[in-house]
């Protein structure tokens, strides 16, 4: 397969293609997402939550993001590789969000960065770009900001909050964003954004009419403690291994491992 790039995305939005996206963490999750179809590796900053034992994603620092993301890549043949900027490490300055995404590149070998923010991270966004780093947006729900909203509710419900998300994601286009990551709105809404922007959305509980999808690898194949209501599992991968580990538990206790 031929590696999947920024324009790969975009022409894909343009001929009504849908793209998929996934998270990934190690070499491991990468190669067996990739294997599986996904286009996109997104080393999500959630990170911090699956992985890393954090209670948000607020603790995650920027090496952390490199390390996981390195193995990603090395772990990739041909998918796009997307790191999250890390919460601290890019809201202070573009020049702080360009030394960040510059980090990233370059210790990881990753494609892209991806941000959290609309209208108000534009200047940042424009940045950036016209430095040549291919950056991904991310609107809605933005986890980073839990402190701020108290909850990792549904965005998007008053009609005032719909007008601001539409003229975030008409920001961030024009600032130069490759693609836009739409977090738990309406899905009407979010079709309303995909149909009004150039660039590919990538929805997750965003409803159906978004260009591409995305989730997280533990939620989607029941690795997960629980999964939010927008993402069914589909496997139980935590009992398959639990029940692995158990039955050797029980070998071992009875003396039949190894044979
Ligand atoms: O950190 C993450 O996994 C993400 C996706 C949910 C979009 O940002
Ligand atoms: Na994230």
């Amino acid at each position: 397969n031929s590696q999947v790039t920024a324009a790969t995305l975009l022409r894909a939005k343009q001929r009504d293609e849908k793209t998929v996206w996934l998270t990934a963490l190690d070499a491991t999750s990468a190669a067996i997402a990739e294997a599986a179809g996904a286009e996109v590796l997104l080393v999500g900053d959630s990170l911090g939550m699956v992985s890393l034992g954090f209670d948000s994603t607020l603790p995650v620092t920027l090496d952390q993001m490199i390390h996981h993301t390195a193995a990603v890549v090395r772990g990739r043949k041909s998918a796009w590789v997307v790191c999250d900027l890390p919460f601290g490490s890019y809201q202070k300055s573009p020049e702080q969000a360009f030394d960040a995404s510059v980090a990233v590149l370059q210790q990881s070998g990753c494609d892209a960065v991806k941000i959290e923010g609309g209208a108000h991270m534009a200047d940042t966004i424009r940045f950036l770009a016209e430095r040549g780093i291919a950056v991904v947006a991310h609107i809605g729900l933005t986890p980073q900001s839990v402190k701020k909203f108290g909850s990792y509710g549904k965005r998007g419900k008053s009609k005032d909050e719909q007008s601001q998300l539409l003229r975030d994601a008409k920001a961030v286009t024009d600032a130069g964003a490759v693609a836009l990551v739409l977090e738990n709105i309406p899905a009407e809404l979010a079709s309303s954004i995909t149909a009004s922007v150039a660039i590919p959305t990538v929805g997750i509980g965003a409803g159906v009419n978004c260009d591409a999808q995305v989730l997280v690898f533990n939620d989607l194949v029941g690795l997960s403690e629980s999964n939010p209501p927008f993402a069914p599992a589909y496997a139980d991968v935590r009992r398959v291994m639990g029940d692995a580990i158990s039955s050797w538990v029980a070998d071992v206790k009875s003396g039949n491992f190894p044979k």
